[in-house]
């Protein structure tokens, strides 16, 4: 079910139930120039999990963030959970939306069972990708955003994958087209100053997930699986033939990694 809430009077969409969930809920966030549809394919096979999917500002039904700061991003998860009076939940994020999950991890961690970091990883840019982020940042102000977005979604499969799916890769073009400028360069601004948050995973009071792809061209495995080193208690897989959308390329196992995980915490 559709539902709109005002955070700091923004319009926030998220998709779920209206009411407080029975037991704790698995919190779905969508990566960059995306919306909560990137989760459709996962969906029919998380049936009986009470799953909630929020649009994240500037991108879906969801106004732009007041400020480009993913403290601003993680304060909107907040809001849902008050809204539907969520004590506690297990946060999932997929690649940017891993990226608020961490920083959502370090100002509230009590509110977490789990935290799923879906091709994502808690090291700050690199000088290199802050600079990729300005060129993506000058495109988009330069009336480029259908080019930048273009050049933006096969590179996030696996080249197999994209060659084999082309109208796949085709909508998802289509829906980043869709989003506003305004959401795109407030993220990517977000993106470039966000903080490291290894020291959030070492704190970590709940287990995490890292759901990784051998051939993910943005979220290499080799650093993301020293990352998973680092909290008390750590799930992890590493999916092959798979880049950075597990979601699209391995969706049975996508989603039963992420029902196990959700059982495994919302059992303890
Ligand atoms: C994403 O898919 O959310 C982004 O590619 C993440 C990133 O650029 O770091």
């Amino acid at each position: 079910m559709k539902n709109t809430l005002l955070a700091n009077g923004h319009r926030i969409v998220y998709h779920g139930p209206r009411d407080t969930p029975k037991g704790i809920p698995l919190v779905l966030l969508h990566g960059f120039c995306e919306d909560s549809t990137l989760w459709a394919p996962v969906l029919p096979r998380l049936r009986g999990i009470p799953v909630i999917r929020i649009d994240l500002p500037g991108f879906g039904g969801s106004a732009p963030p007041l400020a480009p700061e993913m403290a601003v991003y993680a304060d909107v998860v907040c809001a849902v959970l008050n809204e539907l009076g969520i004590a506690r939940c297990v946060l999932a994020g997929h690649s940017m939306g891993g990226y608020v999950a961490l920083e959502f991890a370090a100002q509230h961690p009590e509110r977490l069972a789990g935290l799923g970091l879906v091709h994502a990883h808690p090291f700050a840019d690199t000088p290199e990708r802050r600079e990729n982020r300005r060129r993506g940042i000058q495109m988009v102000h330069a009336r480029k955003k259908h080019l930048y977005v273009a050049q933006l979604f096969p590179g996030l499969f696996a080249p197999a994958f994209a060659q084999a799916h082309p109208k796949t890769v085709d909508a998802l073009i289509r829906n980043g087209r869709r989003q506003p400028v305004a959401g795109i360069v407030a993220a990517l601004k977000s993106m470039m100053n966000r903080a490291d948050h290894t020291a959030t995973l070492g704190t970590l009071p709940c287990p995490a997930l890292f759901l990784l792809g051998q051939q993910d061209a943005i979220v290499p495995p080799a650093q993301a699986l020293g990352a998973a080193a680092l909290p008390r208690v750590a799930d992890v897989h590493l999916l092959p033939d798979v880049g950075h959308m597990g979601m699209f390329e391995a969706p049975d196992r996508t989603a039963e990694i992420l029902s196990g995980f959700w059982r495994f915490c919302s059992a303890k």
